[in-house]
């Protein structure tokens, strides 16, 4: 690399935020393709959102990651935003651009899609029913990147009816809400299983999930990565289920953001998995 490379500045914006991940993740990139730059953690109280983001050009970022609890909030705040952010309906990446207007992406189910794809490189989402377990803002990211992979049949069950309903509705085919209370006889003949609820999440209690009716071939998937094996996906490798966790979505959602602000596609590599596992 040259020595006038310019110095690049990103970083993650969250209250609170100082549990993330995403500083150890970039850094190992910066540092992997010999860059020049910094990602730093931005604690941003609720009420300053406005003027964080408003602050990122003057302050000469290339741009940052947005989390809990500001991923729906930052949306009006940007100039564009993705159309397939738009319908997650919520950011998790914004970009500076070269005029200084701000632009919204969202990567998370791009990260989903592609941890799948590394477990199981053939692994396609139209061979059979898939089952998705919770309707809440992760959920909206996995059904998303589902039915733009080809799913034809999404079983999404979740505690509340009406959200899963009302996720069915806007989202539309080939989405189906399902009663939590059949969750277990949802599984019959499913190709592949994802958990976004709570449940399983280190303090949280167990799902509780009867894997009976579900094909052993099924690939079983928890976005859940503390623990990074859940009850569910001991339950899975028990019987004989292939199964992903969660990190692979952590780790692959950050790419593209990473390769809009540094220009280097970069890789989720055994040494990436090893230092991010070992902060968990
Ligand atoms: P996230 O953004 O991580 O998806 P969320 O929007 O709070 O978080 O969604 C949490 C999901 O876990 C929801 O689907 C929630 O079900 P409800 O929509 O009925 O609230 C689900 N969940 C949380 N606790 C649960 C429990 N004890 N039993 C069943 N589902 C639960």
């Amino acid at each position: 690399m040259a020595n006038d490379q310019p110095f690049i500045l990103a970083g993650v914006m969250g209250w609170p935020v100082a549990h993330s991940r995403s500083p150890a993740l970039h850094t190992h990139w910066i540092r992997e393709h010999g860059l020049k730059g910094s990602y730093v953690l931005l604690p941003v109280a609720p009420d300053l959102l406005g003027d964080a983001v408003r602050g990122l050009r003057a302050l000469g970022f290339a741009g940052c990651n947005i989390t809990i609890p500001h991923k729906v909030a930052a949306m009006p705040l940007v100039d564009h935003i993705d159309p397939v952010a738009q319908r997650i309906g919520a950011i998790n990446t914004i970009v500076v651009n070269k005029d200084g207007s701000l632009s919204g992406y969202n990567h998370d189910g791009f990260g989903y899609i592609q941890s799948l794809l590394q477990a199981q490189p053939g692994w396609r989402a139209d061979t059979g029913p898939i089952t998705v377990l919770g309707a809440g803002g992760a959920a909206r990211a996995v059904l998303v990147a589902l039915i733009d992979q080809g799913a034809t049949e999404i079983r999404l069950c979740n505690r509340s009816l009406d959200k899963a309903q009302a996720l069915a509705d806007e989202l539309g085919a080939p989405i189906r809400a399902v009663p939590w209370s059949q969750r277990h006889e949802a599984l019959r003949g499913a190709a592949l299983l994802v958990n976004t609820t709570s449940l399983g999440m280190k303090g949280q209690d167990p799902l509780d999930l009867a894997l009976d009716p579900l094909p052993v071939t099924a690939l079983v998937s928890d976005i859940i990565y503390v623990p990074m094996q859940t009850p569910l996906l001991a339950q899975a490798l028990a019987r004989g289920n292939p199964v992903v966790n969660g990190l692979g979505m952590l780790l692959h959602q950050a790419r593209p953001a990473f390769a809009s602000w540094f220009g280097v596609m970069p890789e989720v590599t055994p040494s990436l998995r090893h230092a991010i596992e070992a902060t968990l």
